[in-house]
């Protein structure tokens, strides 16, 4: 990575309430396709306090907010003749993939796509969205937060993804450069930024607590193991595993299913390494709720995503992932009226140690 060295080598504390932090999750993917302007702009409507975009790169190096580099399930673009010759099968994080790859389109092709719902039975409603709405740079999601900053009177935080970082450095297309670039075009790779960048990856958060003053999010899946590291994503979670992560980031991002029901201690002892919790994805569908808080059969119908929203704030959550903002503004607001919390690790507040390299 050839980003250059932030002139502010600290991240300082800012000022902000304590209140558990509501993401929207690929903006607000269970109520428009996911990653598109209009689910990040609904996001912010319903009140979430940052908005999700996860990235890919382009062939002309853009970032574009995909939740994969595979745009067949989220865009019209097996409907685009002209595209037909660029499905192909390529192996990406070790997996194979079959399909159309960001990494071959320019972006000035991308923006010929339309936003496609990944869900259509689960989530019927958002089809009738299909085909009106592009493919977002990371700058335009950057405007966006700004826009709806101004919009809603309150700072609307961005929480970017690196996908696949390791691909798109193999392809010569590294994530972090551009992402980087666009932070400071936007006046945001600074302390008390309304930033986070989160990755599944270990190396390119090591990198990057080098060059960046945002705060680090270390994501932590159920099983498996990061890309390019030799520990399992439950080393991470280790006292062992906490105290490395927290020499480059300052929070974890955890499967909800490793925290709820019993997690408490895992949860604790984040904290007591000097790392936040933040607990994804919580969506409203019954499919994917924990059984005690599903309502009925129907995997598409809502249950009680308030319920485990406030059951992982009482677990000492210090954010959640959520796929529908207005659900988790409203666990929240019964949390915070049956509970005096107290304040955790604030990501965005913590002097960082940098430069240290792990033991
Ligand atoms: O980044 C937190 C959460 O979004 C991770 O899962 O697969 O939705 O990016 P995914
Ligand atoms: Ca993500």
């Amino acid at each position: 990575m050839t980003v250059t060295a932030s002139p502010s080598p600290i991240r300082t504390t800012r000022p902000q309430d304590s209140r558990p932090l509501v993401v929207g999750h690929r903006g607000a993917a269970g109520y428009r396709p996911e990653h598109t302007l209009a689910s990040y702009r609904l996001a912010i409507e319903l009140g979430a306090d940052y908005i999700e975009p996860d990235l890919v790169s382009t062939r002309d190096g853009i970032l574009v907010a995909r939740h994969e580099n595979e745009i067949g399930a989220t865009t019209d673009v097996a409907d685009h003749p002209e595209f037909s010759r660029r499905r192909c099968t390529r192996t990406v994080g070790g997996r194979e993939v079959t399909g159309w790859f960001t990494e071959d389109f320019t972006l000035a092709e991308i923006k010929t796509l339309r936003a496609r719902e990944r869900l259509p039975l689960l989530r019927p409603s958002n089809t009738w969205y299909d085909g009106h709405f592009e493919v977002p740079t990371f700058d335009e999601v950057l405007g966006l937060a700004e826009e709806g900053s101004r919009r809603r009177g309150v700072t609307i935080g961005v929480y970017p993804e690196t996908k696949h970082p390791s691909h798109f450095a193999g392809l010569g297309l590294a994530l972090e450069e551009p992402m980087v670039a666009a932070l400071r075009r936007h006046h945001l790779d600074r302390p008390n930024a309304p930033v986070l960048v989160q990755s599944f990856e270990t190396g390119n958060l090591q990198a990057l607590a080098a060059t960046v003053s945002v705060p680090l999010v270390q994501l932590v899946a159920a099983s498996g193991s990061p890309c390019g590291d030799d520990r399992s994503y439950a080393d991470l979670l280790t006292p062992a595993g906490l105290a490395d992560v927290a020499t480059y980031a300052s929070a974890v991002g955890v499967d909800h299913a490793l925290l709820w029901p019993a997690g408490e201690a895992t949860v604790s002892a984040a904290h007591a390494a000097g790392l936040a919790v933040h607990a994804w994805t919580v969506r409203d569908e019954n499919r994917y709720l924990p059984e005690p808080f599903r309502r009925g059969t129907d995997p598409g119908e809502r249950g009680d995503a308030v319920g485990l929203t406030e059951a992982l704030l009482d677990l000492g959550v210090d954010g959640v992932f959520t796929d529908q903002a207005d659900t988790a503004v409203e666990a929240r607001r019964r949390w915070l009226d049956r509970t005096a919390r107290p304040a955790g690790p604030d990501p965005s507040s913590r002097r960082h140690p940098r430069g240290r390299s792990r033991a």
